[in-house]
């Protein structure tokens, strides 16, 4: 299947998605829902229970973006409790408990009535401290997750482990699943339900006002009163979303451990990057469990040759894990990280009528998209939402300032590459299998040669905003360094904001 990159996680590589044919011509719903991930399909399901017509379409196979790439954790916010107290007061660290809440009750059943071969599983959390970081942090966040009602206690060390935490966070009952096979519910769900879903239809831009919206895709317009994004970061505006959010990628494995020596719960440190753990087990008798690790993150297109991260993670885990056996699986996938430590979802700054959208997941997509789902049903249905106020999108980014003018400067620092020399000088430098960069003149061509030797040249001018595009060596992709979109080799777009792909390439000679 494709998906939008060369890695192929342990959740595709188990288990299938329905597809469903591309759009065949116009069409009309009262809800046009872009994106076949956890928030695209979990949306259209919501409101196809309440009666609306919904059409969705995917650019490329469903799950095939990141929710096929995820760990499929519901955990509590990355940035703990206790940053979005400080950040937004009690009374919006309350707001985001009663969100995850609410979202991890409501994929638990969905999981049972649409999914049951799912795993969806309750199991407790850790967070625990890095040797030589505050232990502060675990103190206040138990303050702060206490407030609002989350079940959590302070331990000496999480129970179990082959190695010593030391003191711990508890949080009881978060959950996992197996994403594709929760997502192929959903969606057969859906397709029961009267969804029009359509495959490989890529929406090129969206116009029009108030409840009379138009998706224009190659296949033709689909007219609607609403329409939500939900491609992970929205393609349809250039600039307000995303001066509010920055692109990580992060590298997970999957590795065996004998069955049963490795307990079953969620775990992650305080560290920045931080790693995180979770078990899954075969449905099957088997004597392994596979271990599910991830970390090393960076920014989008600051890594040409990013495997060496997973061999960092994979030494992480064999220093804690020594009973650990072969790594069977290697993918990496993209976080969007919200300014404010808080996700995006509700109506478009940029339009303010209907259109919606759900982004800044951070790593908590698969609860961020839930609670998404749900306050996007609630708006359209013309509701009122517990927690919707608080995701505003058009929300000003008065808090982690810092984080912002750092991420701004980081931006802004890469275009300095428009005037720079290429990663080589010629393109028979660059060997079967790799990308590279090269000047030409005035322009920079983005130059990959494929295992038969074949060169594929497009420019290396994201269609964003401009920035240069760098080589990805394990996705092989062009990502860009700015507002992290990808590009395929030939150029098609695989991950927002960028809607077009990388211009062709005037290459001179080979
Ligand atoms: Fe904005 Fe490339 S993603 S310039």
């Amino acid at each position: 299947m494709k998906t939008n990159g060369a890695s192929t996680s342990f959740w595709l590589a188990s288990a299938a998605m329905p597809s469903f044919a591309p759009l065949a011509g116009p069409a009309r719903a009262d809800v046009c829902v872009i994106g076949g991930g956890m928030a695209g399909l979990t949306t259209a399901y919501l409101l196809s229970r309440e009666g609306k017509s919904v059409v969705l379409i995917e650019a490329f196979e469903l799950a095939a973006g990141e929710s096929g790439r995820t760990t499929a954790q519901f955990v509590p916010p990355d940035d703990f409790y206790c940053e979005i107290e400080k950040s937004f007061g009690a009374e919006g660290a309350r707001k985001v408990a009663t969100s995850f809440h609410v979202a991890t009750d409501l994929a638990e059943t969905i999981a049972k009535t649409e999914a049951p071969d799912c795993g969806f599983e309750r199991l407790d959390g850790y967070l625990y401290c890095l040797p030589g970081q505050d232990m502060k942090v675990l103190a206040q966040e138990l303050d702060s997750a206490t407030k609002p009602g989350v079940e959590v206690e302070r331990l000496a060390n999480v129970p179990g482990l082959p190695f010593d935490t030391g003191p711990c966070v508890k949080y009881v009952g978060l959950g996992q699943f197996h994403p594709v096979r929760y997502l192929a519910g959903v969606a057969n769900a859906c397709s029961r339900q009267g969804v029009a879903i359509h495959c490989n239809t890529r929406a090129l831009d969206i116009q029009g006002n108030g409840a009379n919206q138009i998706v224009q895709t190659a296949h033709g317009d689909i007219q609607a009163n609403a329409v939500v994004v939900a491609t992970n970061t929205p393609f349809m505006d250039r600039v307000v979303m995303h001066t509010k959010q920055s692109g990580y990628r992060t590298y997970v494995i999957g590795i065996q451990v004998p069955r049963g020596s490795v307990p079953r719960i969620l775990l992650w440190d305080t560290g920045d990057p931080y790693h995180y753990l979770r078990l899954d087990s075969p449905p099957s008798a088997s004597s392994t469990d596979t271990l599910i690790v991830g970390g090393a993150d960076h920014k989008v297109g600051q890594d040409s040759h990013p495997e060496h991260r997973y061999g960092e993670i994979e030494q992480w885990v064999r220093d804690r894990f020594p009973m650990a056996g072969a790594v069977t699986h290697r993918w990496s996938g993209q976080v969007m990280e919200p300014a404010d430590k808080v996700a995006y979802f509700g109506r478009n700054p940029m339009d303010q009528g209907n259109v919606y959208l759900i982004t800044g997941d951070s790593g908590t997509g698969m609860t961020h998209c839930t609670a998404g789902a749900i306050a996007i049903t609630d708006m359209i249905m013309e509701r009122p939402n517990a927690w919707a106020d608080l995701y505003d999108p058009s929300r000003k980014a008065t808090h982690g300032l810092g984080d912002f003018v750092k991420e701004q400067a980081n931006t802004l620092a890469q275009y300095k590459e428009l005037v720079t020399g290429g990663d080589v000088d010629e393109a028979d430098q660059i060997k079967p299998g790799e990308g590279a960069v090269l000047r030409q003149g005035a322009s920079k061509l983005a130059v990959y040669r494929d295992e038969s030797a074949t060169l594929h040249v497009r420019s290396a001018i994201c269609t964003h905003l401009g920035c240069v595009v760098a080589w990805n060596s394990a996705e092989k992709s062009w990502d860009c360094p700015c507002h992290a979109s990808r590009f395929g080799v030939d150029g098609e777009v695989l991950h927002g904001p960028a809607a077009a792909p990388l211009g062709p390439g005037k290459f001179r000679g080979s």
